[in-house]
C-alpha cells in the first residue's frame, strides 16, 4: 500500500511538473513561436493569425515595386530607377521561408528595397510569406 502511496505521489509531481513546463512554453511561445503558438495557447493565437492578411499587407507593402503577380519590373519610385526581382520564379519558389524573412526584413537599401523589419512584425512577414507562396502556385 505504501508503495503505491509514493508511486502516486510521485505521479502527481510528474504532471504538477509537465503542467508547468508547457505554461513556461505558453508565455514565451506567441511572439516566438507562431506556428506552435495555436497548441501552445488555444485562445490567443488563432484569432490574431485570422486578422493578418497576408496578401492585404503584400499590397499596402510591395506592391508597388513587385507589382500584385510577384513578378516586379523595371520602375522608377520617387525618382528613383530600380528593377525590383521577379519573387514569383522557380529559384524563388525553391527558397526556404528564412531567405525570405531575411530579404523581407534587411530589404536591399543599395539597390532600393526598404527593411522591414521596423516597420512589420513578425507575423505580418510570415503572412507576406505566405501570400508569396500564393503567388508563386504553391
Ligand atoms: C521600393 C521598392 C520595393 C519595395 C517596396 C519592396 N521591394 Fe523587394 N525588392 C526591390 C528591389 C529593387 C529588389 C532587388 C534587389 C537586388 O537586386 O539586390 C528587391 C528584392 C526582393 C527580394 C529578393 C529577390 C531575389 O531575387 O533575391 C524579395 C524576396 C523581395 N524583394 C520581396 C519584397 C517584399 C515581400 C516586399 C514587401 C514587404 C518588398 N519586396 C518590397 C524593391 C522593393
Amino acid at each position: 500500500m505504501k508503495t503505491i502511496k509514493f508511486g502516486l505521489v510521485l505521479l502527481a509531481f510528474a504532471v504538477f511538473a509537465i503542467a508547468c513546463g508547457q505554461a513556461t512554453v505558453t508565455n514565451n511561445a506567441p511572439a516566438a513561436l507562431p506556428k506552435d503558438a495555436p497548441k501552445a495557447s488555444p485562445s490567443v493565437a488563432p484569432s490574431v493569425a485570422a486578422v493578418i492578411d497576408g496578401k492585404e499587407l503584400y499590397t499596402v507593402n510591395c506592391m508597388t515595386c513587385h507589382k500584385d503577380s510577384g513578378k516586379g519590373g523595371k520602375i522608377t519610385v520617387e525618382g528613383r530607377a530600380m528593377n525590383p526581382d521577379d519573387i514569383t520564379t522557380a529559384k524563388m519558389k525553391a527558397k526556404p521561408d528564412e531567405k525570405f524573412y531575411g530579404y523581407i526584413a534587411d530589404g536591399f537599401p543599395d539597390d532600393g528595397m526598404p527593411a522591414f523589419k521596423d516597420k512589420l512584425k513578425k507575423e505580418e512577414i510570415e503572412a507576406i510569406i505566405k501570400h508569396i507562396r500564393t503567388l508563386q502556385g504553391s
